[in-house]
């Protein structure tokens, strides 16, 4: 997966992932517009960890109004 003009935001994602390998937990937040190549980011770093041998959990919040709360973490919890 090839990401294009976001090496900073790429750099500071693996700098997480190095971290929390090593046993330092991070939380990361991507906050921009629609279509600015967040979910392209977090896929490629996902790849990268994935192939690095890291368990990697992926989890969608609905788009509709009503979900249970905390739905991420629940279904990330049970999808395996
Ligand atoms: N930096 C980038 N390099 C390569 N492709 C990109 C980049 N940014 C966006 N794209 C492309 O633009 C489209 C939208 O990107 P993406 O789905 O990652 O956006 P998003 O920020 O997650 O949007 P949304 O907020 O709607 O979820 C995708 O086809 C993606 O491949
Ligand atoms: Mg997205």
């Amino acid at each position: 997966m090839t990401v294009l003009g976001r090496d900073p935001e790429m750099a500071l994602l693996r700098d997480a992932l190095a971290a929390a390998t090593a046993g330092r937990g991070r939380f990361v937040l991507l906050s921009r517009e629609p279509g600015i190549g967040k979910t392209t980011m977090t896929a490629a770093l996902a790849a990268d960890a994935a192939a690095a041998g890291v368990c990697v959990v992926a989890a969608r919040a609905p788009e509709t109004s009503g979900a249970r709360p905390c739905w991420p973490t629940r279904s990330s919890a049970t999808s395996g």
